[in-house]
């Protein structure tokens, strides 16, 4: 079994550096259309076996070291009762955005055997049919970023309503997000006990954030989750990425994560110097840079490497998930190069 991912996240030594890419599984790849033509994204997300594959697909394509769930944090809010649809152009919608107490109170936490077991059928036929390959990554969104998405209606420019329910009605606020962290923690459990091999926890929209209401708003119902996850007895690394959080990072330090996720707009030098040997850390080119011609990529996968070099351990990644315009022989040169460089140094 191919395991560095694993002991990166543990902070044991490999021969070389582990690598994989957010949001690997996806519109970059012709393999990925092939499959997507005969479903709805929800639709392909909900059939175990078209899920199976898709998230197989890069595993064979790139050679990386962690094969990550197909499947979208949004999907338990579904079940939690908020009706989704994915548009083309949109993206996520809601069609009942919550932005009172008569909508959260609609919500319930939904068990993840019964009424999401098409998520869990997937990880146990990957686990089947990854036969130990590379270890199967789990996911969920943080609470912050998944209330963005539910209270918005969809994706938002300036995170108006979310901010204006935290701020003018914090209580509200704060039975909603307990709601979702509660439904997180269920929700993470089973993907675990499933088989999940390790768990990572989206927080994409923490930047948006200052440190105080990150210290108010977000981070303590991430520490809930990884807490709760840990007193149940679950011994998988857990992968906290809050998005362009760089002045998060001391905060997030404090979620109880062994590994912290960190995206282009801090040198991982800097990162291991507010960190220390307390966690792994997972990153971070700038994925536009895959757009790079070889020598200059190269160089700067490199730089990565000898920054990541005082890291407890360094998984190599994005600093953020890939983009549908990346030719996919530009993200197998970036994994090749990864090996290459980071086995000879
Ligand atoms: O990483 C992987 O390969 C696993 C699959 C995965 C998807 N979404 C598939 C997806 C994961 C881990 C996610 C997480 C996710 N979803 C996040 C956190 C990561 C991040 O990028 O910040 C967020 C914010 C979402 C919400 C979401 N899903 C949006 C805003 C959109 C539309 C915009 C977009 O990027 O397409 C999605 C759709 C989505 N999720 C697609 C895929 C492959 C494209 C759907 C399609 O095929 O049309």
């Amino acid at each position: 079994m191919n395991d560095t991912f694993l002991k990166a996240c543990r902070g044991e030594k490999t021969e070389y550096t582990p690598v994989w890419l957010m949001r690997q599984a996806g519109r970059y790849l012709p393999e990925y259309h092939a499959v997507r033509s005969k479903y709805t994204f929800l639709e392909m997300c909900k059939t175990p076996e078209a899920a199976a594959e898709v998230t197989i697909q890069p595993i064979d394509i790139l050679g990386v070291d962690a094969a990550i769930l197909f499947s979208d944090i949004l999907v338990p809010l579904e079940k939690m009762g908020a009706p989704l649809e994915f548009h083309e152009k949109r993206g996520p919608v809601f069609l009942e955005p919550i932005r009172d107490r008569a909508g959260m109170e609609k919500l319930h936490i939904p068990d993840p055997e019964a009424e999401l077991g098409y998520v869990m059928e997937t990880i146990r036929i990957l686990r089947r049919e990854l036969a130990g390959r590379v270890p199967l990554i789990g996911f969920s969104g943080a609470p912050f970023t998944l209330a963005t998405y539910l209270i918005e209606g969809g994706s938002s420019k300036n995170y108006f309503l979310t901010k204006k329910m935290m701020y003018t009605d914090p209580a509200l606020y704060g039975d909603l997000l307990n709601k979702i962290t509660d439904c997180t923690i269920e929700y993470l459990k089973a993907q675990a006990a499933a088989g999940a091999q390790a768990l990572q926890i989206f927080d994409s929209w923490a930047g948006v954030l200052a440190p105080c209401d990150f210290a108010e708003f977000a981070i303590p119902y991430v520490k809930r989750i990884i807490a709760a996850l840990k007193a149940s007895g679950i011994t998988v690394p857990i992968i906290y990425f809050a998005n362009n959080g760089a002045t998060l990072l001391s905060q997030s330090l404090e979620s109880g994560a062994d590994v912290l996720g960190l995206d282009w707009r801090l040198p991982l030098d800097e990162a291991v110097k507010v960190v220390g040997q307390k966690v792994s850390l997972q990153g971070n080119m700038d994925p536009i840079a895959l757009l790079l011609p070889p020598a200059k990529m190269e160089k700067l996968i490199q730089d990565i490497l000898d920054q990541a070099k005082g890291a407890r351990g360094h998984i190599f990644n994005l600093g953020h998930g890939i983009v549908p315009e990346i030719p996919p022989e530009q993200a197998k040169f970036f994994v090749e190069a990864v090996h290459r460089l980071s086995r000879k140094g």
